[in-house]
């Protein structure tokens, strides 16, 4: 095998993808649909967890249909901006506001014409864009990858809600960590979003990865499985473990040190500091615990019960632990609990 099928890097479309053609199909279908049950949807799940590479499926579709105007966006700018300037430069919307006079030379988004006043408020500029596209039946898809709480989203959100109460064709497909997509969504003016359907993302099916890592190393049905396991559906994992094996040339047991090393690197050192003291607590407790009981868990922790489960609640949410069955936990991320271990001598 001369060609490294696999992809250690964040955000890009990996050449072996395992589908999620479930989660993705309903969003693309609900956006597609003639009258969309949603026009807001997010995507949450760990670092790692293939948020990025998910959103970019779904745009990838929806932007090879004529109709749709798809825009992605930075929550590192001014997004009412960014909006105004990506439409305003559509080359095949130009034409459209030209003819229906919309002068946007005040704002610096368009040429001068003649006879007509130039707009000067940014948000009356776009209103009157996407009552244009409104009326040549297209649609446009605005996308923001690692969404954040910051004051420039939550006045294009808002402004983004009295869009959709106008009937104007517009759609928001965020994806964001769960604690930023909850501090957005627990702003005043945003409550909305509360109803916004939430994608988390799960593991990917281990049968699958199993699937895959037969074919690329032509491992027997067993042994694929026992790999396949051995990356929890953890989409990294999955990307890490084909790569090493690809890189050594040797079986999947002899590269689990380094299997350990690139995933405390590249991903669960970030994971860990950016959770709070009493999530860590949890975690250590977790970890020290022989039994996956959650009694047993709170009595390693020594924590009142009702705090105990504000913690464990979030953390699911976080997609860090899960809940395999009533009154049990267990860690989401291979090899996470290892690393929990030494986090906690340290
Ligand atoms: N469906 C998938 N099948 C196989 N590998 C995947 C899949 N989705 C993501 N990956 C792999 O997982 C890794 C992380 O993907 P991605 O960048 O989308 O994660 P993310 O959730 O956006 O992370 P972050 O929160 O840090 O931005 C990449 O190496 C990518 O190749
Ligand atoms: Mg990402």
């Amino acid at each position: 095998m001369t060609k490294n099928p696999f992809s250690l890097s964040f955000g890009k479309e990996p050449i072996s993808l395992i589908n999620r053609s479930m989660q993705t199909a309903e969003i693309i279908e609900t956006f597609e649909d003639e009258n969309p049950a949603y026009q807001v949807c997010m995507i949450t799940g760990v670092r790692g967890s293939g948020k990025t590479v998910m959103l970019t499926e779904i745009t990838k579709k929806i932007r090879s249909d004529d109709d749709w105007i798809v825009m992605d966006l930075s929550p590192e700018r001014d997004l009412l901006q960014s909006f105004a300037a990506n439409l305003s430069n559509d080359p095949n919307l130009s034409e459209i506001f030209r003819k229906a006079k919309i002068n946007l030379s005040f704002l610096g988004l368009g040429v001068e014409i003649d006879g007509v006043s130039p707009i000067t408020d940014i948000n009356v500029a776009v209103t009157r864009m996407l009552e244009r596209i409104n009326k040549k039946h297209k649609r446009v898809l605005v996308t923001i990858d690692e969404a954040v709480c910051n004051d420039t989203m939550k006045e294009f959100v808002s402004l983004f809600q009295i869009y959709m109460r106008q009937d104007l064709p517009v759609f928001l497909l965020m994806t964001g960590l769960y604690e930023n997509i909850y501090e957005l969504q627990n702003e005043k003016t945003l409550t909305f979003l509360y109803r916004a359907p939430k994608i988390e993302l799960r593991p990917l099916n281990i049968g699958m990865i199993a699937e895959k890592y037969k074919n690329i190393f032509n491992l027997s049905d067993e042994e694929a499985e026992l790999m396949a396991k051995e990356t929890k559906g953890y989409p990294f994992a999955f990307q890490v473990l084909g790569y090493l094996c690809w890189k050594n040339e040797t079986t999947w047991v002899s590269v689990l040190p380094e299997f350990s090393q690139y995933l405390e690197e590249y991903v669960y050192e970030k994971v860990w500091s950016e959770l709070s003291k009493s999530d860590k607590e949890l975690l250590i407790a977790m970890a020290k615990t022989a039994d996956d009981k959650v009694e047993a868990i709170r009595k390693t922790m020594k924590k009142a019960s009702n705090s105990f489960s504000v913690y464990r609640n979030r953390l699911i949410k976080k997609g860090v632990i899960t809940s395999p069955e009533y009154g049990h936990l267990d860690f989401t991320l291979p090899r996470f609990k290892e690393f929990v271990l030494r986090e906690g001598i340290a």
